[in-house]
């Protein structure tokens, strides 16, 4: 195991682009917002002043608005599709016009932590930037039960999971014209989303940018906005760490305990009575999309102690060697391979697992956490694993599984 955070810590450096990481090279070649939150966690284990960085990086790149894009666009590169041509973010540093769920303010938590002494000055700079953030996805993104909502597939960081079947399928995206795709340039089309998902994607990109990334409009005229179980106990969770620390850092906190006890509350609408599990919901109808996934199993990381999803990881850990599967290995959309419709991510394990200790299920916690050092020590930093072979894939070498190694697995 000396190698093997050896070679995680290698990773870290190779992706390192100056002051910030890509996630791998080639796949995914500029800075990615929630990847760059889990790669400071990864840096604070051996370089702290790298960790900060990487968090002042990604917040360099944030709108007027508040608004902290998915990807940086820092340097030009060819290797992928859509770059900021396509996208025509409005920011200072070239980028999508996009979110990602927020899990900056928790690892940020997590690596003041580490070192409060040397961490002080640089969160209390980032305190206002975050909880302006924040503020943007409280303005802009509730829903009538105030759960958290996205306006694209890939603003969930869980591109093509089943529950955005529910309302893609309803779309033509008539219009989008000829494009070609780089991703499966560079790993295989199996492993990937498909065309049908792509042309949405691509048209939900260029309506966005037609309407200048404008959240008013964006509300009145996209047939995407769904409320995101990922998104909604993320930001439950960083605004509630957020807090913790302007507390203890004596900054101005007003409003903040009201906006927590809201976004729970938001939380607790998305579960499911019928399914039996924490949900998506589309935001227009109020109709939940009836699938469980691997974000379901965030709500202890959001604080919430729910016991019916207890009862369904129990399951779930009994019905693959390597869990958590991003969609049931049971449902007959289950795809053992193919991104966010079956495979198993060490990241989100990690975050599963940082609630299911929290809320007192050290047991389970313990074996997510055995179960997923495993997969990494068998099969090494792939993206994402095979949840039925364990098998590596999509991008390899990749931070974020690095990071996970060094924080929590190894
Ligand atoms: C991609 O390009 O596939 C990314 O997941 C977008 O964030």
């Amino acid at each position: 195991s000396e190698n093997i955070t050896e070679a995680a810590r290698r990773i870290l450096r190779e992706n390192d682009r100056g002051g910030y990481t890509v996630p791998t090279a080639g796949l995914y070649p500029y800075q990615w917002n929630w990847d760059s939150a889990i790669a400071a966690l990864g840096f604070a284990e051996f370089d702290m002043n790298r960790a900060w960085q990487e968090i002042e990086t990604l917040f360099a790149g944030q709108w007027e608005t508040g608004m902290v894009p998915h990807i940086l666009f820092h340097k030009p590169d060819a290797g992928y599709f859509p770059g900021p041509d396509v996208w025509q973010g409005v920011g200072p540093t070239q980028s999508t016009g996009i979110t990602q769920p927020p899990v900056a303010a928790t690892m940020a938590r997590m690596v003041y932590d580490r070192d409060p002494a040397m961490g002080k000055a640089r969160l209390s700079a980032l305190f206002p930037k975050i909880r302006a953030w924040h503020s943007w996805f409280l303005k802009w993104r509730l829903d009538s039960e105030n759960a958290v909502c996205v306006t694209h597939p890939w603003e969930s960081g869980r591109d093509n999971a089943p529950e955005w079947d529910l309302v893609l399928k309803t779309m033509t995206a008539e219009g989008v014209g000829e494009y070609t795709r780089k991703d499966t340039s560079h790993v295989d089309a199996s492993m990937r989303p498909t065309k049908f998902d792509y042309d949405r994607y691509i048209w939900l990109v260029q309506q966005g940018a037609r309407l200048k990334w404008d959240q008013q409009a964006l509300r009145e005229q996209s047939p995407f906005r769904m409320a995101d179980p990922t998104t909604t106990f993320l930001l439950l969770r960083a605004h509630r760490d957020l807090l913790a620390v302007g507390e203890r850092l004596n900054l101005d906190v007003t409003g903040m305990a009201e906006e927590v006890a809201l976004l729970e509350a938001g939380a607790r609408s998305l579960w499911n009575t019928e399914l039996g599990s924490f949900d998506a919901r589309n935001a227009a109808t109020g109709e939940f999309a009836n699938c469980m996934s691997n974000a379901s199993f965030l709500c202890w990381y959001g604080g919430i102690d729910e016991a019916g999803q207890l009862e369904k990881l129990r399951a779930s850990l009994t019905k693959t060697r390597f869990p958590v599967a991003s969609h049931p290995t049971d449902s007959d959309r289950y795809d053992s391979c193919r991104y966010w419709r079956g495979p198993t991510w060490a990241f989100m394990n990690m975050m599963i697992g940082f609630g299911l200790e929290d809320c007192g299920h050290a047991d389970l916690a313990q074996e997510v956490r055995t179960k997923t050092a495993e997969l990494i020590e068998t099969y090494g930093f792939a993206e994402y694993f095979d949840s039925t072979s364990g098998a590596p894939a999509g991008g390899d070498t990749f931070t974020w599984t690095a990071a996970v190694w060094l924080a929590w697995a190894g």
